[in-house]
Order: structure tokens, then C-alpha cells, then sequence
């Protein structure tokens, strides 16, 4: 058993600093375990956000000295405990309370993008068995299933810099939405089309590509090799090829 500082973020959105405090952690505890005993027996009132404790529900996000993390998935055996342990809260957001902060403003994003949008079913045709079953590769079924794994804790828009450093939430979906729409774009037997959403209101061009997201993703999702190229390519194929362009000033499509 060590006792181990912690200098924990508390305060709202007008005000805050970060408090001292110190618990005894034992083997096998997670940063979670510790924000835990900090409220039972010095904080009754520090306000955290968990729920699974099994790094699956996406809720206890918060910057672990510095760090995005699943606060319930960091061991505290892999931090340095020979200085104080910081704990505070996601900066992209809005604070509530301490650890604690507004996320709606992802919610408000995913409600834009447009739903999948199935073709009829392959055997739907007189001929068919009538079972509505569809038809498809076996490698596009695991293309979008990695995008699936996604648990919405939004720490890849935590630390993308066009949210974190330049606010610009009007303007840039973020790498999760970007994922999601990747996740439907993709998908094999999906008819709609978001390529113009993409490049204009969700500001795909934004992106520089500089992998922050992929690297502090929980799920180990590739969102920017897996996610965003392949979908900057589908936008610049579509609205800044030349061939492409001149065919539909011709074809008037
Ligand atoms: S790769 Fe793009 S989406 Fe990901 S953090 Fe960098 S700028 Fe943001
Ligand atoms: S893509 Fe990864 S980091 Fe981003 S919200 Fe989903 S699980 Fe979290
Ligand atoms: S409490 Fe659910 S992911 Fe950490």
C-alpha cells in the first residue's frame, strides 16, 4: 500500500483549481478506484461520471495527467506515483462540475447526419425467398465493423485541435462523427449520400490528418487511416476532380 497525491480539477465553469488530495492505493486499482476513495473519504461532493467501470459505456473520459483517458481503464500501477497524479476534466467541452462536463453538444451532431438508408433486400423480388435478407461481401462487413467498436467517449474530439485549440464546433463534425459517417458511407447495403454534409457543414477539410485521435482511441479504432482518408478521397473525387467536373458542367449533372 502507497499513499499517492492527486491534484484533482474542481470548480465550474466561472471558477475553479486544482485540490490536493491523498489516498492510499493498493495493487490492481484503476484511476477511477482512486477518484472513488478521494469521495469517500475526503470529497463527498467532487462530482465524477462513470457507470460500467469496464471501459464499455464511454462515461468516466477525463485528461489523466494531461492524458485522455478512460479513467476506469488506466492502471494506476502504469502511472508515476512519485509525484502527483492530475486528474481533469475534458477541455473541448463545456464544465459542469469538477470532473464533469457537457458532451450534448456530440449528441446535437449525430442527430444531423442522415440515418442509414437501406436498398430493398436482395431476395425481395418475386424470385427471391422473401426472407429480406441482403447480400454481401464478407471484407465491406468487416470495414464498418471496426467503426461499431466506438463507445462514445468522445476523447479523440477532446484532444483534435480543431475542436480542443480552435472551437470550431460550427464547423467541424470531429473525428467520432467523421468514424460514424464512415460507418454508414460505407456500409454495403446503404443508398444515401453525405459526401456534400462532408465537405461542407461537417468541414471534412478541416482534418490534417495529424493522427491525435487514432492514438488516444480506447477501442483502437483507426479512425484517421480507416475513417477520415478514405472519405477525403471519396469528397475530392467527387467535388475537386477536374475530369469529373468537366463531365458534369457537360452532362449537367
Ligand atoms: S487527424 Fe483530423 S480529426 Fe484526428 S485529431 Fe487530427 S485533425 Fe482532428
Ligand atoms: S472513435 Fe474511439 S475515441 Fe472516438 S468516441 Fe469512439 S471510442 Fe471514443
Ligand atoms: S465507467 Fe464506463 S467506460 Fe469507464
Amino acid at each position: 500500500m502507497a499513499s499517492v497525491t492527486f491534484k484533482v480539477w474542481r470548480g465550474t465553469r466561472d471558477q475553479g483549481d486544482f485540490v490536493e488530495y491523498k489516498t492510499d492505493i493498493t495493487e490492481g486499482m484503476v484511476v477511477l478506484d482512486a477518484v472513488h476513495q478521494i469521495q469517500a473519504e475526503s470529497a463527498g461532493d467532487l462530482a465524477a461520471r462513470w457507470n460500467c467501470k469496464a471501459g464499455k459505456c464511454g462515461s468516466c473520459s477525463a485528461e489523466v495527467n494531461g492524458m485522455p483517458k478512460l479513467m476506469c481503464m488506466t492502471r494506476m500501477s502504469d502511472l508515476p506515483t512519485d509525484r502527483p497524479v492530475t486528474i481533469e476534466p475534458m477541455r473541448t467541452f463545456p464544465l459542469i462540475k469538477d470532473l464533469v462536463t457537457d458532451v450534448s453538444w456530440n449528441y446535437r451532431v449525430k442527430q444531423e447526419i442522415a440515418r442509414l438508408k437501406p436498398r430493398p433486400a436482395d431476395d425481395a423480388s418475386p424470385s427471391g425467398s422473401g426472407s429480406g435478407a441482403w447480400r454481401m461481401d464478407q471484407g465491406d462487413v468487416e470495414r464498418v465493423q471496426e467503426f461499431r467498436k466506438c463507445i462514445e467517449c468522445f476523447l479523440c474530439q477532446d484532444v483534435c485541435h480543431v475542436l480542443r485549440d480552435h472551437h470550431m464546433h460550427g464547423e467541424f463534425i470531429g473525428p467520432r462523427f467523421l468514424t460514424y459517417a464512415a460507418a454508414l458511407e460505407m456500409q454495403p447495403i446503404d443508398t444515401d449520400d453525405r459526401l456534400a454534409y462532408l465537405k461542407d457543414k461537417g468541414g471534412i477539410g478541416l482534418c490534417n490528418i495529424t493522427k491525435c485521435c487514432t492514438k488516444v482511441c480506447p477501442e483502437e479504432i483507426h479512425i484517421t487511416d480507416n475513417a477520415i482518408i478514405p472519405l477525403k478521397e471519396r469528397v475530392v473525387d467527387r467535388f475537386y476532380d477536374p475530369v469529373k467536373k468537366l463531365f458534369r458542367v457537360f452532362s449537367g449533372g
